[in-house]
């Protein structure tokens, strides 16, 4: 595959640190468990980690405060560890990508500590400060993320600074090239250690309007809704020069080989593609969201899948995302018989597939009572159903009362509702999520068509979703059934293949001609005869 670079051709996993395996007995996990448990993603089948953040930080976000970008914070393990995991990782013949999280800081981070100060301090004009409205309140009427006024009054200096998320997140202003530089250093400190890699957290939000004006009323707003959708985003984030910004981030990569850039985009695809830059001068992989997004419903899939291809830009390679840590779990969503469809649709489209902690084994959404609620954005918005918590829980290794996450108790609670929902249980069932998820990684691996070839439409009507991947002398069909009855797919005149793989387990090797029997929640790649 010397033509595709790794992060064309492999599969990322995505790994939230205080959730993996705690090797220490604090009920947090740590980068030494993640060392640990290097043996099972090597087994799996995946090719890069990302890491959610493991900087230094007061946790108000769990680690998208980031007080140091160039440490690692005590919970967490120490530079050592991050040096060590990286030698294994790369030893393993696996990449390692880390989140960096350039948006915003820690209030507690030094550079805010004296921008505070005063108006003249050398770092003032680091963060966004400005003085009140006429009557007094914010500079305009711009909502946080996480709901409330995205600005926060300074009793000490008279003014506002603002946060796009929490009070204790103040954006960095990257019109000033000084943050650029400083934050350029930051991203050589990993790049000079070995680090393969940035997911690059809310990029799209990197600049702002240059006159702050007020963001539009959203006329579709619904009260269920969170409050930050009010209003239309319009001057808050996505501005044009953003992506020169982006653009300066990449060439710092470029100093090095074979780096890659993610950025995180929530935006329609017409807007997503711009973030691959000026002559793909841009992001790498600006981050794909439909899936996360999208009605599980074949007809709409199928729309998006052709608009997404047909958008890119020439030369732009697209990825694919099924779940993370800001998201209900995909089991959850689709319930457990669609959830296998999701993998073998997330692991045979076109463009690079990440895949999040736990969706292997079909994690669900954990309920958690109200009196371990962690996440910030629930204890704002409270009961709305915002809750990050439930997507966030101990990756549920074996059956025991810790499910082998930890020897204490872990910092959210464990699911002990299915006795199966574990690696320990699937590793041994042929017929499991994990295996599954397991056989696809190696099938993607060995088919040269799966991972990086053509995409190619295939019309059919229902709940069934056809598409095929093509690369020399390669040709597979891929059919799934989104729905739950049977529906036959008929093909060209004269078609005929094999069924390399089915998400059911049932008749694999089957010749297939002229038509093809798609069970309810089946999935089938079938290799075409020429
Ligand atoms: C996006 C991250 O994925 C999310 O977890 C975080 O709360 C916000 N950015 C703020 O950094």
């Amino acid at each position: 595959m010397s033509e595709t670079l790794w992060w064309q051709h492999g599969t990322i996993y995505q790994i939230y640190p205080r959730s993996f395996q705690d090797s220490n007995g604090d009920g947090i996990g740590d980068l030494e468990g993640i060392r640990q448990r290097l043996p099972y993603l090597t087994w799996l089948g995946v090719d890069a980690v990302w890491i959610s953040p493991f900087y230094p930080s007061p946790m108000a976000d769990f680690g998208y405060d980031v007080a140091d970008y160039c440490d690692v914070d005590p919970i967490f393990g120490t530079l050592e560890d991050i040096d060590r995991l990286s030698a294994d990782i790369h030893k393993a013949g696996m990449k390692l990508i880390l989140d960096f999280v350039p948006n915003h800081t820690s209030d507690r981070h030094p550079w805010f500590q004296e921008s505070r100060i005063s108006r003249d301090s050398p770092k003032r004009d680091w963060y966004i400060w400005r003085d009140p409205a006429p009557d007094g309140g914010p500079p305009n009427n711009w909502i946080s993320n996480f709901g409330g006024s995205a600005w926060q009054f300074d009793e000490a200096t008279g003014q506002y600074y603002y946060h796009a998320f929490l009070k204790e997140q103040p954006d960095l202003n990257w019109r000033n090239p000084e943050v650029r530089w400083a934050m350029h250093d930051a991203l050589r400190f990993w790049l000079d250690r070995g680090v393969d890699g940035f997911r690059v957290d809310v990029i799209w939000h990197l600049i702002k309007d240059a006159e702050l004006r007020d963001n539009p009323i959203n006329p579709a707003y619904e009260p269920h809704q969170r409050e930050l959708n009010r209003l239309l985003e319009v001057h808050s984030c996505d501005q044009p020069e953003v992506h020169e910004v982006i653009a300066e981030m990449r060439a710092v990569l470029e100093e090095y080989d074979e780096r890659v850039l993610i950025g995180e985009i929530y935006l329609p695809i017409e807007r997503l593609m711009a973030y691959y830059g000026n002559d793909l001068k841009g992001a790498h992989l600006p981050f794909n969201f439909q899936l996360l997004q999208s009605a599980w419903d074949a007809r709409h899939i199928d729309n998006l899948i052709r608009e997404y291809e047909a958008a890119l830009p020439e030369g732009g390679w697209p990825n694919w995302v099924l779940g993370n840590h800001d998201q209900a779990r995909i089991a959850d969503r689709l319930g457990p018989a669609q959830a296998r469809v999701a993998a073998l649709l997330l692991l045979t489209l076109r463009g690079t597939p990440t895949l999040y902690y736990g969706d292997e084994i079909g994690m669900v959404q954990v309920p958690i009572p109200p009196e371990r609620v962690q996440d910030p954005w629930e204890k704002n918005e409270p009961g709305l159903g915002f809750n990050r918590d439930p997507a966030r829980t101990p990756m549920q290794w074996d059956d025991s009362d810790h499910v082998g996450f930890s020897n204490a108790e872990p910092w959210l609670p464990v699911d002990h509702r299915a006795p199966e929902r574990n690696v320990a249980t699937q590793k041994q069932d042929h017929s499991s999520l994990l295996s599954l998820y397991q056989r696809l990684l190696e099938l993607r691996r060995e088919r040269k068509a799966l991972s990086i070839g053509r995409y190619v439409s295939v019309t059919a009507d229902g709940d069934i979703l056809a598409f095929r991947r093509e690369s020399d002398g390669e040709n597979l069909l891929i059919a799934l059934n989104l729905g739950g009855t049977a529906h036959r797919l008929m093909l060209d005149e004269g078609t005929t293949g094999r069924v390399l793989l089915s998400c059911l387990g049932r008749n694999e090797g089957a010749e297939i001609s002229g038509s093809v029997e798609i069970p309810a929640n089946e999935g089938l790649i079938i290799e075409l005869a020429d």
